[in-house]
């Protein structure tokens, strides 16, 4: 397993659209694994592989808290099924985006269908943090950050640290 570099916004590679997986292979597997060993070190709960620059539509997350044993979940090909009318709001924050947190208004069900870490297909019903986990990595396959939820001024504004925060490590912007 290895710990890969995480791209950060902004970073037009963020905003690509994610491509479907073919096959839930051992290549697949070993970069899961990779994508999970990056996601715990950062330290985060979830990591979509376009934020690590691989553009299929792969998830890996786990919402077990300190005290907890590790509960790694991997989503390949995720499909929401079906959304509540019923909405909530927790504060969001993103590997991508760091350090930075707001609040944002998602569904507080939804039942997704997704091939697990054995390409085995399943379905499952997701509530309240878990929902909003999951339509977060999910807005990632569509190129899409959590702060594009928020308000532009409020967005410009984050966008605009963080390009500071990159400008004061030395980073090149990519174009
Ligand atoms: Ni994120």
């Amino acid at each position: 397993m290895a710990i890969r570099q995480i791209i950060t916004a902004p970073d037009i590679r963020l905003k690509q659209v994610s491509e479907q997986v073919d096959a839930v292979d051992d290549d697949l597997r070993a970069l899961m694994d990779d994508m999970l060993e990056t996601m715990y070190a950062a330290p985060g709960v979830g990591l979509a592989a376009i934020q690590i620059g691989i553009s299929q539509r792969i998830i890996v997350m786990d919402l077990a808290r300190d005290e907890e044993p590790p509960a790694p979940r991997y989503f390949i090909n995720p499909e929401i099924l079906e959304a509540s009318e019923e909405l909530v709001i927790y504060e969001e924050g993103c590997l991508s985006v760091p350090e930075m947190y707001d609040e944002v208004e998602r569904p507080n069900k939804v039942r997704i269908r997704y091939l697990d870490y054995h390409g085995n297909p399943q379905e499952h019903e997701c509530e309240e943090f878990l929902a909003t986990c999951i339509q977060h990595e999910m807005d990632h396959l569509e190129g899409i950050l959590f702060i594009d939820h928020l308000s532009k001024l409020k967005r410009n504004m984050i966008l605009r640290k963080l390009q500071k925060a990159k400008r004061g490590q030395g980073e090149t912007q990519p174009a």
